[in-house]
């Protein structure tokens, strides 16, 4: 009997979830070779430093940026003729649909991508270049979602849940037996978590061909519903705001991911955006690669420190895309530079007579400090009528450089102020160093 609600998946049924096998996901890592990159799977630089051997698994440098073109390519590839001559359709925050729309041009589908109006612009335009037909509709992705539901049942067209339907998640899955084939003797893979088809698929795969390996789902500190739904045993809607790992803001995770994840991920953690931030530049700086907030959340959590039962294990981190805007990467490396020191902004008085500023800037030359911004205050500043407050922002190379700074100015001047560091403190600017910036993050035991 035909279902009446506009809004129902056969695919995706909470009161007939399904499981998926091993063996399809090894048919799909079959089926979709030539049409996916096998990406390199390399070990971190920074192994020696993080006290692991820490593998980076490079989802990125997939042709249209992500992971989720696995789980399109096989999802396509076993349609019916009937469903590839009407074509597919599916509501998305981005890369499933650049996905989607990749493949779809490829084999000759129809497709069409719904996207909530508040989806990071450079992902609508990767996604309209691939030849989909993109519509921007509703605030979120539940409103996006039931637009096409519409759609779809008007044109006859197919609705393919990116983090839900079964072949989606098979596709997926292809990543961890990749995984197992190029790290042997793989101890932890650590899987980032939006709607959880990455880590439905992964870890089917991976316990099933080496069980003793531990699989960590990672999501932020914004965006928790795995976390949440795990704890609670069902499945929970979350408010989910602004986060750096757009690609992760899945309000509730999927019916089948769910049902497939629960008893096979050893521990949920929850990493605070600032290290995503962060883990961005570092991956920037330390392997020149460069990955967007929700692919950086594992290695966040691995830089992080939330791992210290894993030191001197062999890790793999999924970077699972690297779809990311310039002007978020560009905040993102501010923001990491900021957490280590890097970038300082403070204020200083000094003489408004010649050369006091000129004085302030040679200090900071000789130390190798680079002035990025000097604002002069007159007006407003307690200080006689013959100083200037200066607002500062410079380069250091790093804490240690940072803490000689106010060393210096501590020196030559009767009144300063560092940021986070309160007025005029002796502190050593050492409260934002260390492993953890954030507090305990939570974790979950099986
Ligand atoms: C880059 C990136 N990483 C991870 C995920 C999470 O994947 P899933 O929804 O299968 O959990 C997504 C989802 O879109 C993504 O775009």
């Amino acid at each position: 009997m035909m279902n009446q609600d506009i809004d129902f998946d056969e695919y995706c049924d909470p009161n007939n979830p399904r499981k998926i096998k091993y063996d399809d996901i090894l048919a799909a890592s079959r089926r979709i070779v030539g049409g996916v990159v096998r990406t390199p799977c390399s070990k971190a630089h920074m192994s020696d430093k993080l006290g692991m051997e820490v593998f980076l698994k490079q989802e990125f440098l997939q042709y249209t940026g992500c992971f989720k073109e696995r789980g399109v390519r096989n999802t396509l590839m076993l349609l019916s003729d009937e469903q590839k001559k009407y074509g597919v359709i599916s509501a998305t925050t981005g890369n499933h649909g650049i996905a989607m729309g990749h493949h779809a041009n490829v084999m000759s589908i129809p497709c069409v991508v719904v996207m909530p109006i508040t989806t990071a612009m450079n992902k609508v335009s990767k996604c309209e270049r691939t030849g989909a037909k993109v519509l921007l509709h509703g605030a979120n992705i539940n409103e996006a979602k039931s637009h096409a539901m519409g759609i779809r049942s008007e044109k006859r067209m197919t609705y393919i849940n990116g983090y839900d339907h079964p072949n989606i998640m098979e596709g997926q899955g292809t990543v961890g037996i990749e995984i197992i084939e190029q790290v042997p003797g793989v101890d932890a893979v650590l899987v980032p978590v939006g709607g959880g088809s990455l880590l439905a698929g992964v870890a089917v795969a991976i316990k099933h061909l080496k069980p003793d390996t531990e699989i960590y789902g990672i999501e932020t500190d914004k965006t928790c519903s795995m976390v949440e739904s795990l704890r609670k045993n069902e499945r929970v809607m979350m408010e989910i705001g602004s986060t750096i790992a757009d690609g992760l803001a899945v309000g509730m995770v999927g019916v089948n991911s769910f049902h497939n994840t629960k008893g096979l991920v050893d521990k949920m953690i929850v990493v605070k955006e600032d290290w995503v931030a962060r883990a961005i530049m570092h991956l920037v700086e330390d392997e020149k690669f460069i990955v967007e907030g929700a692919g950086a959340t594992t290695y966040a959590s691995v830089m992080a420190g939330l791992f210290p039962n894993l030191k001197g294990k062999k890790v793999v981190c999924i970077l699972s895309g690297g779809n990311i805007d310039s002007t978020i990467l560009a905040r993102a490396l501010e923001r990491g530079m900021s957490a280590e020191g890097r970038l300082v902004k403070f204020k200083v008085t000094v003489h408004d007579r010649p050369g006091g500023m000129a004085e302030l800037c040679a200090l900071l030359a000789n130390m190798g400090i680079t002035l990025r911004d000097l604002v002069p205050e007159r007006a407003w500043v307690k200080a006689d009528v013959f100083s200037v407050q200066l607002k500062i922002i410079a380069e250091t190379r790093g804490w240690d450089h940072l803490k000689e700074l106010v060393e210096q100015i501590k020196k030559h001047y009767k009144e300063y102020f560092f940021q986070d560091m309160g007025d005029r403190s002796d502190k050593a600017p050492t409260t934002r160093r260390g492993p953890c910036l954030a507090p305990n993050p939570v974790c979950m035991q099986k």
